[in-house]
């Protein structure tokens, strides 16, 4: 049985007082909440703080990342290490992400390099997949998801992605409120599962897939209530606790 997860990604935002603001906030919402897992991607100038704050909590907020390099150490600069991250209690760690592959140009092998790093250490990988605009009107969408996909699977062999999480986020509803219809994104989590099922049914079954692009505590039940949707991927609502904590509740 598949259990949703329901992360912020809080990409570059935030101030000692914000998180701090925020991660109090959001633990009170969700004190007591049970059957989904939460966790939030703070940027990692503030995972010291955050990890502190959550452990004088003694939350269940999972804390995570939105980024990692591919060494542990060196000559790398500006990088940040799976072993850093980890030393501040970051479990899981976005890769992929659309921004990421577009302003950083970041392929479909580098991602999934990154992919295979983070299981080496340890790490839970987030693995951003979707399409833009122009290849959701040509009808491609199916098609990148699995080709981003099989960057990792036809490097690490399917059950690399047992314990993994995939996040569905179709570009053209990120940060626009543009957001997927429900049936719109079944249908695609449906088509991802069905690629990875042709490898493994047993690795399809377990895999978690969220939605991203436009959640709201007005739309998340309805992704939820999907039989392929396992949590979402949470961006401009997760800055509100409340939100936030609307939208995990709605996948409990
Ligand atoms: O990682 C999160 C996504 O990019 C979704 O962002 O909820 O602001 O659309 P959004």
């Amino acid at each position: 049985m598949r259990h949703p997860v329901v992360m912020g990604n809080w990409k570059l935002n935030g101030s000692k007082e914000m998180v701090s603001g925020l991660i109090k906030g959001l633990d009170a919402a969700l004190n007591g909440v049970e059957g989904v897992d939460v966790a939030i991607a703070p940027p990692v100038m503030f995972l010291d703080l955050a990890q502190q704050l959550l452990s004088k909590a003694d939350s269940k907020i999972i804390l995570g990342a939105q980024n990692v390099d591919l060494h542990n150490s060196g000559a790398f600069t500006g990088d940040i290490s799976p072993e850093m991250l980890k030393e501040f209690g970051a479990s899981h760690i976005i890769i992929g992400h659309s921004e990421r592959r577009e302003y950083h140009h970041e392929s479909d092998a580098f991602v999934a390099e990154k992919f295979a790093f983070l299981k080496e250490n340890g790490l839970t990988p987030v693995l951003c997949i979707g399409e833009s605009e122009a290849q959701n009107e040509a009808g491609e969408t199916v098609a990148v998801c699995a080709r981003q996909l099989d960057a990792v699977i036809n490097t690490q062999g399917v059950e690399a992605l047992n314990g993994a999480i995939i996040a569905y986020e179709p570009i053209w509803a990120i940060g626009t409120g543009k957001a997927a219809t429900a049936d719109d994104a079944q249908r695609i989590h449906a088509a991802i599962r069905a690629h990875i099922a042709a490898k493994s049914e047993d690795v399809a079954k377990n895999v978690v897939i969220q939605y991203g692009g436009s959640v709201k505590p007005e739309n998340a039940a309805a992704y939820f209530a999907q039989p392929d949707i396992d949590g979402a991927l949470v961006g401009g609502a997760a800055l509100d606790a409340e939100s936030f904590a609307a939208i995990a509740k709605a996948a409990a």
